[in-house]
């Protein structure tokens, strides 16, 4: 094995950097496939984050040396595994969520009327732990385990058999007198003290630490190897049960109880209770345990204990009558603001994000959270309603900081009676803090609302939006330029040398001619290899010729996005139609604007800020000089005749094994269909993978056609 360059990264030229991230990125690669794949690694982990240590440092160096195979841009070691399906026995439904003592109530309510009893109390409710790991099904026959799938999307889930059988903690077999067909469900999990220390670890080895203990158990069940799924510690709790070929017991709490005796761990926290009383009183005890509890929980569920009352309550579409899930509300914790910062994004909206003591929120360190706007810091909606009954926030105020499943932290509220007696109102800048151009609040023409986004009107006078629209102009479903991400975007657009200089889209097409005049200076520059020049300017020339939507859903106008860019794109044909079109439609009358509305998709608003942009003269001049340099295909007319999914709206939802949600996408809207984001009533179809979550719920409950990738891949005639 070559061994690691031991020149220092701040001497090494650009040629001498462009062969070493080759070495470092092909030798990476062999470390992870002897590591994952055959689980005989050469080296020690201390000498393989040396290897990723130093290519982070010359990429560093020369950010535009980047490759595209180079370890810092993979993602996870390995690529993403493929189960073969299993399709369960009897499907695995999901629960009803209810929030509320209220929600409690009326579902208690609901089991007797639908039994057409009166609520006397004679009905035992269990009462368990809603563990936040992942349903997992686990069929015996004869008394030992034959397999174990995940739960995808209710009807078929993933063989992970082998990653099961590395769980100490369920049984390889059933004692004698078990059912000769026992399906046992329930959740596997990674303890916190597993998480942490796992983290510790990972800290301690200079890696990434991981995010939550259901991510990392998920992550875990998902590795093809399940020596590394060995490695990690996942646990169980068994609480439900598919096929069974005789019953071993006849309530809820009877079977868990056989699943005790069977061996399997079950959750010390579950109750038979007979009141609603009984059932909010465990909710509260659960709750207050919560804290001290070795596993992540986000609810108690109650179940129907009595298994034929179970039977005759029966399901909705596709959870029980007989079971509801009653939430805990999200995490919070208290911390103090020490900064608020304004970040300005492509289209100008200036976002405050606080910036807080670091803090733990279930789990997660958090240091910032999003403050959305200005009306929610000054805690008075646009039309003068209050927030937090009216409370302000300000720097120095201790917060409550609230983190909801995966989504962006927020300060929902502060504790005023810990607010500092010198502190001040914040005050929201009226001007961009990148470029000090007036930052504006639009008034809706048709509310009379004020938006809640102050905007920049620098336009592309500000560097923050100039340099994020360029980064939006080369990104993936744009120009995607290779070799051009954002840290060399970031270097173009800073360098002082105008030679190389590249401010605006057409500057990135003209950048081969300016630096050749300028003698190769690019190639003479720090960070800059001879290869790496010439692939750049490959990767550039080869978007010349550039599809038509890519080009319109590069221009970065407001509220167009992907699907946008691909109705105009096909609407009008080709870039000057489209052009021309959209400078006549300006008087937002006449049949110009009159024909852009009628075009499927878009509406009003999509309409005027496509005109709004047509008809500022700088935008026009950066096309004109854009359109010198590429030239727009002429959009593809969708060959449909004959097509059985013409001018339906199809959504695709969950993973796809067969194509990538692009090629789906590509091929649906080659025969004349619509692809949509999310389900509406208008939605035709739902093609759903494995993993399939609430579009596919929707779906169902809307009576839309749903159907798996192969019954959609007939149906298209694949
Ligand atoms: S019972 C027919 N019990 O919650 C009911 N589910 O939202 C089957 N879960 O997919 C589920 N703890 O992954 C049940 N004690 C518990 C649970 C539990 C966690 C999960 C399970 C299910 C999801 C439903």
């Amino acid at each position: 094995m070559q061994t690691l360059s031991r020149i220092p990264v701040e001497q090494l030229t650009a040629e001498e950097a462009e062969a070493e991230l080759a070495f470092l990125a092909a030798e990476v690669a062999r470390h992870d496939a002897l590591y994952h794949g055959k689980d005989q690694p050469e080296i020690s982990d201390a000498d393989y984050d040396a290897l990723k240590r130093r290519n982070d440092a010359v990429e560093a160096r020369f950010p535009l040396l980047v490759r595209a195979d180079s370890p810092s841009r993979r993602v996870g070691a390995t690529p993403l595994p493929t189960f073969a399906p299993i399709t369960h026995a009897r499907p695995m439904l999901s629960l009803d969520n209810t929030f509320s003592d209220e929600d409690v109530q009326d579902f208690v309510a609901s089991v007797y009327r639908y039994l057409g009893q009166i609520p006397d109390g004679s009905i035992a409710f269990t009462a368990e732990p809603k563990i936040d790991g992942l349903s997992m099904s686990i069929r015996y026959e004869n008394g030992r385990l034959v397999s174990a799938a995940t739960r995808g999307d209710g009807t078929t889930g993933e063989n992970v058999t082998a990653n099961i059988l590395t769980i100490a903690e369920i049984p390889r077999t059933l004692p004698a007198g078990a059912p000769a067909i026992a399906e046992v469900r329930g959740e596997v999990y990674m303890a916190k003290s597993d998480f942490q220390a796992l983290n510790a670890q990972m800290e301690a080895e200079g890696k990434q630490t991981y995010v939550n203990p259901r991510n990392t158990a998920a992550g875990s069940l998902r590795q093809l190897d399940a020596k590394v799924t060995a490695a990690r510690k996942l646990r169980f709790f068994a609480y439900a049960w598919g096929e069974m070929s005789e019953m071993p017991a006849d309530t809820q709490f009877g079977m868990v109880e056989v699943f005790r005796a069977w061996g399997f761990p079950v959750n010390p926290l579950m109750r038979r209770l007979a009141s609603v009383e009984a059932i909010l009183a465990h909710y509260r005890d659960v709750g207050m345990k919560r804290p001290d509890l070795d596993y992540d929980i986000d609810g108690v569920v109650y179940k129907v204990d009595r298994l034929d009352l179970q039977e005759r309550l029966g399901f909705r579409s596709r959870s029980p009558r007989w079971a509801t899930a009653h939430k805990f509300p999200a995490e919070q914790a208290v911390t103090r603001l020490t900064h608020i910062d304004i970040q300005v994004g492509r289209t100008g909206a200036l976002t405050p994000v606080a910036r807080l003591e670091p803090v733990t929120v279930g789990g997660v360190v958090v240091t910032n959270a999003t403050l959305h706007n200005e009306d929610y810091i000054r805690g008075l909606g646009n039309t003068g309603e209050p927030i937090r009954e009216g409370r302000d926030i300000r720097i120095g105020d201790t917060v409550i900081v609230q983190r909801a499943g995966d989504v962006i932290p927020q300060i929902v509220d502060i504790v005023p009676e810990k607010r500092p007696a010198e502190s001040l109102a914040y005050e929201f800048p009226k001007t961009c803090p990148v470029c000090g151009s007036h930052a504006v609040r639009d008034v809706n023409e048709k509310t009379g609302k004020v938006d809640a986004v102050r905007r920049c009107t620098g336009g592309f006078v500000c560097r923050a939006q100039a340099v994020e629209h360029l980064k939006h102009f080369v990104s993936r479903n744009a120009f995607d330029i290779e070799g051009l991400g954002t840290k060399q975007v970031d270097f173009f657009f800073e360098t002082d040398d105008p030679s190389i200089q590249v401010r605006t889209a057409p500057d990135i097409f003209t950048l081969e001619k300016r630096q050749a005049t300028a003698l190769a200076r690019l190639e003479n520059r720090e960070g800059f290899g001879r290869t790496s020049v010439r692939k750049l300017f490959d990767a550039i020339n080869e978007r010349r010729s550039i599809a038509l939507h890519r080009l319109i859903f590069a221009l970065g106008i407001r509220h167009v996005g992907e699907t946008t860019a691909k109705l105009l794109a096909r609407a009008y044909g080709t870039y000057d139609a489209f052009a021309e079109a959209m400078t006549a439609a300006a008087p937002m009358f006449g049949p110009e604007w009159n024909a852009l509305n009628a075009v499927e998709g878009i509406g009003e608003i999509v309409a005027t800020s496509i005109v709004e942009f047509y008809k500022e003269p700088r935008n026009r001049d950066v096309i004109d000089r854009l359109l010198q340099e590429v030239t727009p295909q002429e959009a593809e007319r969708p060959q449909t005749t004959g097509s059985p999914v013409s001018g339906l709206t199809v959504v695709f939802t969950g993973s796809l094994e067969k194509m990538t949600r692009d090629e789906a996408k590509a091929k649906a809207e080659s025969l004349g269909a619509k692809v949509a984001g999310s389900v509406s009533k208008k939605t035709d179809i739902v093609v759903a993978g494995p993993g399939a979550g609430s579009k596919l719920d929707k779906a169902r409950e809307l009576g839309i056609r749903t159907m798996d990738e192969d019954e959609w891949l007939a149906h298209i005639g694949e």
